[in-house]
């Protein structure tokens, strides 16, 4: 049995192959079916004609549907009119399945499509992105276990919250109220004390009541945390990072950027260095494209859109006012009302891709931020904790892998970059 992007190659020809896979498309003209058969690897014209079948079998395959499951064996020779430039003369084969009015066809609304995901995402462009998706996934693993990070798991049910209760899922816990997990910093600065350099990758959970380009209710979140380093040294390794993944994606889904149309020369810019603006000097550079924004806003995704289709390649925005982030953040000791911290904000529009910076390492000063915030210290009697045993300065991050999954393949909608996209009004299937 053949992957399908395998024959197609010069060392095929004329010689028998049998391949699997599902009906992708079907043509008949005349004596003659052609039948476009794809697998995960590809898709190749299959051609059935009566020099190599009978007048059952020819039929047989003329009433082929989308979406049939099937084997067939034949021989491949060079057909540049094809769609992949080959094609498979077939000889025998067996059909699975032969399926009736497969229900996804062209031009159907969004939630129809939304209600079918299970078989829409069979389509070449999703099959594509999932690749891509993949490629992501791994890079993002490799890239950290090259730098000497562990990679580590901890929990979904939570009793505490990070970015703030408004956002906050709770479930039932026997008869306790609990919270799916926002963010699993807290954790991995629990074990940075062993092991100094953490991540993890492991859904995060948002009662986002906004219906954005950018928002989902259930994402993959991709974190670290890591002792000794300051907001600089941890913006350094995550511009590192992104600029190894984009290559990986460059080598490897060359085939798949073009099925989506992505522009791979956008992608080909996305080098390191990333340019690092502060908040303020950001404030006043936003009044060149034309905005109207003062100390102390919160960048919004129509914000950050307005920025940066102005950007070929992310940039660091560094320095926010403490209003606008958590509790945790490390106040800057020599501008105070801010905070050492940064978010990446990715080009052509894209917005925030990640929040990070250093955290408040000082047991007195982290005391008064969960009061401040009316924040249930007893919750935080671990996290706190760590502030009193061995503290040490550190940092870490949070990158929200849908949206770089949204901005590596130009997508428009945060909602095209993973299988089954939990949002607001939308669970199943
Ligand atoms: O900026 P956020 O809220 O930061 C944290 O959760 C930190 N505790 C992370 C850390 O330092 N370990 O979220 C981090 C990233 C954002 O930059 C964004 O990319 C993504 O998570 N994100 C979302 N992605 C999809 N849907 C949502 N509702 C998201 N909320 C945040």
């Amino acid at each position: 049995m053949e992957k399908i992007k395998n024959i197609l190659s010069d060392d095929f020809i004329n010689s028998d192959v049998t391949i699997h896979g599902w009906v992708y498309r079907t043509r008949s003209s005349g004596k003659i079916t052609f039948i476009i058969l794809r697998d995960s690897s590809g898709i190749i014209q299959c051609i059935a004609n009566s020099v190599n079948l009978n007048e059952e079998q020819m039929k047989e395959l003329s009433s082929m549907t989308i979406e049939s499951s099937m084997e067939i064996t034949g021989s491949i020779k060079k057909e540049t009119r094809a769609i992949t430039g080959y094609e498979l003369a077939i000889k025998s084969y067996k059909i699975y399945e032969r399926n009736e009015n497969f229900p996804i066809t062209k031009d159907l609304g969004e939630e129809f499509l939304l209600d079918n995901r299970h078989l829409w995402l069979r389509s070449r462009e999703f099959t594509s992105v999932l690749k891509i998706r993949s490629t992501i996934f791994q890079a993002f693993s490799d890239f950290f276990y090259k730098n000497d990070y562990y990679q580590v798991q901890a929990p979904m049910l939570v009793s505490t919250a990070t970015e703030g209760g408004s956002t906050l899922f709770t479930v039932d816990f026997f008869g306790e109220k609990v919270n799916l997990t926002q963010s699993t910093q807290f954790y991995l600065e629990t074990l940075i004390y062993s092991l100094e350099k953490v991540f993890t990758i492991a859904p995060s959970f948002r009662a986002e009541k906004s219906r954005t380009r950018r928002h989902l209710t259930e994402y993959w979140h991709a974190e670290a945390e890591v002792a000794w380093y300051s907001n600089e040294d941890m913006m350094r390794d995550e511009e590192q990072m992104i600029g190894y993944i984009i290559d990986q994606v460059i080598k490897n889904n060359e085939e798949d950027l073009k099925i989506i149309n992505r522009d791979i020369n956008m992608l080909k810019k996305i080098k390191p260095p990333f340019q690092r603006i502060k908040y303020r000097d950001l404030i006043e550079m936003s009044k060149q494209f034309g905005m109207n924004l003062k100390y102390g806003d919160d960048l919004g995704a129509d914000e950050e859109y307005s920025i940066m289709i102005n950007f070929d390649k992310p940039i660091f925005v560094t320095d926010y006012p403490e209003s606008l982030k958590t509790f945790y953040h490390r106040p800057d000791p020599d501008n105070p009302g801010e905070i050492l911290c940064h978010d990446m904000l990715a080009p052509e529009g894209y917005g925030e891709v990640i929040g990070g910076g250093e955290r408040i390492y000082d047991l007195n000063q982290l005391m008064e931020r969960i009061k401040n915030n009316d924040l249930n210290e007893e919750n935080y009697y671990w996290y706190l904790d760590l502030r009193k045993y061995g503290s040490i300065p550190h940092s870490g991050f949070g990158l929200g892998m849908d949206r770089l999954v949204t901005w590596i393949c130009g997508l428009k909608n945060i909602k095209e970059s993973l299988p089954y996209p939990r949002t607001i009004r939308r669970i199943k299937p």
